[in-house]
């Protein structure tokens, strides 16, 4: 069984091997959240401590198991909101010890990264993943399970935070990533040209920051003017800038390392912009692309248990002691 709260999704997943899925229960609270256009952490942790009982008999059910055929449980301890893990990571804790059943903290990056071997039953380390979601953008070396090299992140925003927060200027609902995606398609993305942060020569950092202060710098002066905005051809002009960076830095650093598959994670890897440049980048070099469905892209629990599963197998446990990481960073372990 897994469990996953770092956010505003409350999920349990109970899987068998690691990547077959028997169930995934996603309880989401998206609609708790809109009316404040973001997630609001101490209504998370509420919303969390209502569902997640539930939700764990959901699962149970819905895979057709009891907790007799639980093994081994996993849970996400971080990093993301404080209040919102415990609630997760005490649910866990408490099976672990009524049942006397391994326990094996995992790393919520970690996750979106595994969530593609849930997808792809032959994909294997090693490979480069670019996890973009709306806490995290990371360009990782990921050399064998469990062994990370981190060669680029953000150095301010995220690009999920940076697609919420451009969506919202837009007046478009939280997330705005979806809603972002769903403009580009109609607008002209070449209408509006707006900054591309690629840094130094050679570094494989990210910036999303000053991109977005030019889309309301943008917003504001043609509002200022009078000129009507066309909202489409923002959000498709905005996109390109992000997935044309996001693009360009993955391919560099696949070239540099000599590595020819690639695997996009994270809730920004449903962006549908994102997965066809990038697709067809990949295609003109001779690089593979994987990218996991909508489903396992943003928060889940399934992709959790994938994580516990090869830590499991590997030796690592776990113990009582184990406390929500707000900060963790993608490797490091316990
Ligand atoms: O991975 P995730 O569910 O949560 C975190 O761990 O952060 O990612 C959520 C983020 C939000 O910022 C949301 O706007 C973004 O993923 N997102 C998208 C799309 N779907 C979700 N961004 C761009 N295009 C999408 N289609
Ligand atoms: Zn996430």
């Amino acid at each position: 069984m897994a469990i996953e709260s770092s956010c505003d999704e409350t999920s349990v997943s109970i899987l068998r091997n690691g990547r077959n899925v028997l169930t995934n229960i996603i309880a989401s609270q998206i609609l708790q959240h809109q009316k404040f256009g973001g997630v609001v952490p101490e209504v998370a942790s509420r919303k969390h401590i209502e569902n997640i009982n539930q939700v764990i008999e959901d699962a149970l059910r819905e895979a057709g198991v009891t907790f007799d055929d639980i093994t081994h449980i996993a849970v996400t301890y971080g990093p993301g909101l404080v209040g919102a893990l415990l609630v997760g990571l005490s649910a866990a804790k408490a099976i672990a010890f009524a049942r006397g059943i391994p326990l094996n903290g995992v790393n919520h990056i970690e996750g979106h990264i595994y969530a593609n071997f849930i997808e792809h039953k032959d994909l294997e380390p090693p490979f480069i993943a670019l996890i973009v979601s709306g806490g995290h953008t990371h360009l990782v070396y990921m050399k064998d399970y469990g062994e990370y090299e981190v060669i680029g992140r953000t150095r301010d925003d995220a690009s999920g935070e940076a697609f919420d927060k451009v969506a919202r200027a837009l007046g478009l609902g939280y997330p705005g990533g979806p809603e972002i995606d769903r403009l580009a398609k109609i607008g002209n993305n070449k209408a509006i040209t707006f900054p591309k942060a690629l840094l130094e020569e050679g570094s494989y950092d990210f910036s999303f920051s000053g991109l977005k202060s030019a889309v309301l710098n943008y917003l504001n002066s043609q509002k200022m003017k009078g000129n009507e905005i066309h909202t489409a051809d923002v959000a498709a002009s905005f996109q390109q800038s992000v997935i044309e960076v996001l693009t360009e830095k993955t391919l560099a650093c696949a070239k540099e390392r000599g590595i020819n598959t690639v695997v996009l994670a994270g809730g920004v890897a449903a962006n549908s912009g994102l997965r066809e440049l990038l697709g067809e980048e990949c295609k003109k070099r001779g690089i593979q692309l994987k990218y996991p469905s909508l489903k396992l892209c943003t928060d889940n629990a399934a992709m959790i248990g994938c994580v516990g599963y090869y830590d499991y197998i590997k030796g690592l446990r776990s113990d009582m002691h184990l406390n929500a990481m707000p900060n963790l960073k993608i490797g490091q372990r316990y």
